[in-house]
């Protein structure tokens, strides 16, 4: 017999979310990812809410190299990677991401959340102090207090991006042993980047270590896509660097932790999620590294990333709205309430703009969004389209005259 209450609990939360009109709804694709692609019930929409921001998805190199290692690898090694063997394919994928990123070494996890999730249970002890960004992403928040629940470490919060108050909590850190600074290098929701260089000459005053996510900033960030240490010019000056494979790099999943050769080794030797949990499997990882390989040939498609962007924030707000300022392809339009960010992207979805609106608690209260996410492979009619969509849009809702 099934536990009635509990089903009966389950569904009147449901019902709830429903009523709040902030029950996710979730769209059902028939083609692969791509600026354009087929929603069931809906036909050809464009895409404005992906992080394919290379347009790698489905590119023929990256795809192939996924069926090439199925038929090389098979599906797995059915096991976790220290038990039965990892594959030759992840080190080679390793050390690729260790170079784009600039650090020594790298370790890949199934997903940056993972990748994150590890990090600070294995480094930060009993008598280290963690501090992280307010904005910094949910599983950034999820490993600290992870880790503070194992080892105890203790943990503060700086208002996002605010140099004096990371200061302030570094100087009351000063008894810890070691004091970490975790930042996304560009924050999801806002679009914004981190003031990476004030960070690190914090961290060096303070004998702080700095961790930096930088999920929506490789591929994105930097004259080559290496992220935010190419954009501020200090490629090799941040202890830790973690990053997504389910964005920019091919978009399956993955993600990674790249650093010192011992700090990763530790990683390996005692991150519960590589000690009791499967590897990438080797279609992922094929493809991960094929994207990778594409990115360092092709670093056009960074600077194509970066016109489209730059285009777009224009566009949008000629035609009246007032996007979040900005330098990167996350270009975050604020409506207030979560209902009316609801509504614009049902409307917008009417007119074959797929964009998703967010609300709280993933953002403020009063600070509800349709966030847009440009990529390399939209073109100008697809951006003109989406546009004009907003103006029609924003007239129904009343966000437009
Ligand atoms: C900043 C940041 N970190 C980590 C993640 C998690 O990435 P993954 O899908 O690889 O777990 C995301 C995804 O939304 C993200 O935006």
């Amino acid at each position: 017999m099934l536990n009635a209450a509990f089903t009966a609990a389950a569904d009147a939360e449901i019902a709830q979310l429903k009523a709040d009109r902030v029950y996710k709804r979730l769209n059902h694709l028939e083609s692969p990812q791509g600026a354009r692609v087929r929603m069931e019930g809906r036909g050809e929409v464009i895409v404005l809410s992906s992080n394919n921001y290379l347009g790698l998805a489905n590119h023929p190199t990256v795809v192939d190299a996924g069926v090439d290692a199925l038929r090389q690898y098979g599906a797995g090694t059915a096991s976790v990677r220290f038990i039965c063997g990892t594959f030759a394919l992840h080190r080679v994928l390793e050390r690729e991401l260790a170079e784009l990123a600039g650090t020594p070494a790298a370790l890949s996890y199934v997903s940056a959340w993972n990748a994150n999730e590890a990090f600070t249970p294995t480094h930060a002890g009993p008598d280290d102090m963690v501090i992280s960004d307010e904005l910094n992403h949910a599983s950034i928040i999820d490993s600290i207090r992870l880790a503070k629940s194992i080892t105890k470490c203790r943990s503060a919060v700086y208002k996002h991006s605010d140099m004096d108050d990371l200061k302030a909590k570094l100087e009351g850190s000063r008894d810890a042993r070691r004091r970490f600074i975790w930042t996304d290098g560009v924050f999801s929701m806002e679009g914004s980047i981190a003031k990476l260089p004030e960070i690190l000459e914090l961290a060096r005053e303070f004998d702080a270590v700095v961790i930096m996510d930088d999920s929506h900033a490789t591929g994105v960030l930097g004259a080559t896509g290496r992220g935010t240490a190419e954009h501020f010019g200090v490629i090799g000056e941040v202890d830790v660097i973690t990053s997504t494979l389910g964005k920019a790099l091919g978009g399956a999943a993955g993600g990674y932790v790249a650093g010192a050769e011992s700090v990763v080794d530790l990683l390996t030797q005692r991150s519960r999620p590589q000690l009791f949990s499967n590897a990438l499997p080797p279609t992922v990882a094929a493809s991960s590294l094929a994207a990778v390989r594409v990115l360092r040939a092709e670093p056009e498609r960074v600077t194509r990333l970066r016109e489209n962007a730059n285009w777009f924030r224009g566009a949008i707000r000629e035609a009246g709205f007032a996007p979040l300022e900005g330098e990167t392809p996350i270009v975050p339009i604020i409506v207030g309430e979560t209902a009316l960010a609801i509504q614009m992207s049902e409307l917008l979805l009417d007119q074959g703009v797929f964009v998703t609106g967010f609300g709280f608690p993933v953002v403020p209260k009063g600070e509800a969004r349709v966030r847009c996410q440009v990529s390399a492979d939209h073109t100008r009619d697809d951006l003109e389209q989406v546009v004009r969509a907003f103006q029609v849009a924003g007239k129904k809702a009343g966000l437009l005259k």
